[in-house]
């Protein structure tokens, strides 16, 4: 057998969460190979709502088994708070949740260490999250970090010399902060923890794959925060990229078997950074409200944008997607006319690859299509489709040279439609 890869093709929040949810019940396993509580993915079914941080998305669907790989880092306390939650709201985690002892610990530190770069920083910021996550993986990468399986081990000492460590760093920086709360909550998160199954999950995965068993992994934010190919240095700290799954779960590349790509039917982009197609104006403000474009982490809004088929057809290419998955369609329902760039232009000369420097001299090259002006958030089948509508997809499977095989019409669980077009 062979892993599928789910992830993110654009700057995040592209419906992951709601995706893997609905193909949760083809598969027998869920894992998440990267990334933290920055990541806010979003479930809507039988009139609830639920927003996972770190647990992954496969939660829901039956008893299935759902693992925290090694890539993933891991804040004990929020942790805390979000298992307990949705056990309060009649989930049963404990035998089914799985954390890899490789996972690393997000420190009260790490937290306080993320806000004190970015005020440093100024102007300059990333817009991080604020969770931590870029101080982690730099302890990971600097040899520093705190792991899972340290908690059953010399963890007292192996937390206080990281804390000192990041203690220093702070004084250095002169960061004024009180670490009492965050680290009362952070200990109980700790011994919270305990009470769930810590794993070798590289071996666990690869055992299940002998057995014939189906895993899908899920990845957070986007191709284009990816810490490699996103528009650094505006991007997260990991590699969101389907690489990721192969260093974040312990699988070899050639077990990858279907990478399924995420799209909105637009762009969107939360924090600084480059976004070549961002609207300024009622069009942006307009897509922002009616897509309820707001971080299901920060609350942050989003800025919002037309479809970009230039970065897209990077992420595509960089993550060797096998189909393709169109969220949010709905959103764009009322609209007359439909934008999609295809192109730069850079100082005069139009390109159409993703370049090194995307910078405020890139400017996106428009192609106008008929919008098809139709609710269709109560469709059940691509039999209902308007002809626009397929006119769109049309389109767009042309540019990217990828099919569409599945459309979100609606946040709900069942405004989901698979398109059975020929293999
Ligand atoms: P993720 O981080 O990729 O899982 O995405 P988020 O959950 O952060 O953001 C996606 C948002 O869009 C959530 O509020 C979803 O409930 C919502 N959503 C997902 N698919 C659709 C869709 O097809 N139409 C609409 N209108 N909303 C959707
Ligand atoms: P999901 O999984 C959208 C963005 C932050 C910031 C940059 C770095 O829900 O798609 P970080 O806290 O990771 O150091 O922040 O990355 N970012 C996200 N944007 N969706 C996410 O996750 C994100 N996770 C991080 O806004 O610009
Ligand atoms: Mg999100």
């Amino acid at each position: 057998m062979k892993v599928d890869v789910l992830l993110g093709l654009q700057w995040g929040d592209e419906g992951k969460g709601k995706v893997v949810d609905v193909l949760t019940p083809k598969y027998d396993v869920v894992a998440r190979f990267q990334g933290g509580p920055n990541a806010g993915h979003t479930l809507e079914f039988e009139g609830q709502k639920y927003v996972l941080r770190s647990i992954p998305s496969g939660i829901f669907q039956g008893d299935k088994v759902n693992i925290i790989g090694n890539g993933v880092v891991l804040d004990p306390a929020l942790f805390k708070a979000e298992a307990e939650a949705l056990e309060a709201s009649g989930h049963n985690l404990k035998d089914r949740l799985h954390i890899s002892k490789k996972a690393h610990l997000i420190l009260p530190t790490h937290r306080i260490l993320d806000q004190a770069y970015e005020a440093a920083k100024g102007d300059a910021k990333v817009g991080t999250t604020g969770k931590g996550i870029g101080p982690t993986y730099t302890d990971k990468v600097s040899r520093n970090g705190v792991r899972v399986g340290d908690i059953l081990c010399d963890f007292k000492q192996k937390y206080e010399s990281a804390k000192a460590k990041h203690e220093r760093t702070l004084e250095s920086l002169n960061y004024k902060y009180d670490l009492t709360e965050l680290e009362q909550a952070w200990l109980e998160g700790i011994e919270y923890l305990k009470q769930f199954k810590f794993v070798d999950s590289e071996h666990e995965i690869n055992n299940l794959l002998i057995q014939g068993k189906s895993i899908l992994c899920e990845g957070a934010q986007g191709t284009m925060l990816d810490i490699d190919f996103g528009s650094y240095p505006f991007v997260t700290s990991s590699n969101t990229v389907c690489a990721g799954a192969c260093t974040g779960l312990g699988v070899a590349p050639n077990k990858i078997g279907e990478v399924y790509g995420i799209f909105k039917a637009y762009c969107t982009r939360v924090g600084s950074g480059p976004f070549p197609t961002e609207l300024f104006d009622k069009t942006g403000d307009e897509i922002c409200t009616l897509g309820h474009e707001f971080g299901s982490v920060t609350g942050r809004k989003r800025r919002c944008g037309w479809i970009d088929l230039v970065a897209l057809k990077y992420s595509i290419m960089i993550n060797g997607v096998t189909k393709l998955i169109m969220m949010k369609s709905d959103v764009l329902d009322g609209f007359e006319t439909i934008r999609a760039c295809v192109a730069y232009n850079v100082n005069g000369e139009e390109i159409d690859y993703f370049p090194y420097d995307i910078n405020e001299k890139v400017e996106p090259v428009y192609v106008d299509i008929p919008g098809w002006q139709t609710d269709m958030t109560k469709m059940q089948s691509e039999d209902e489709f308007p002809e626009e509508f397929n006119a769109y997809l049309s389109f767009l499977e042309e540019q990217l040279g990828v099919e569409i095989k599945i459309v979100s019409v609606g946040p709900d669980r069942e405004q989901t439609i698979e398109r059975y077009t020929e293999e």
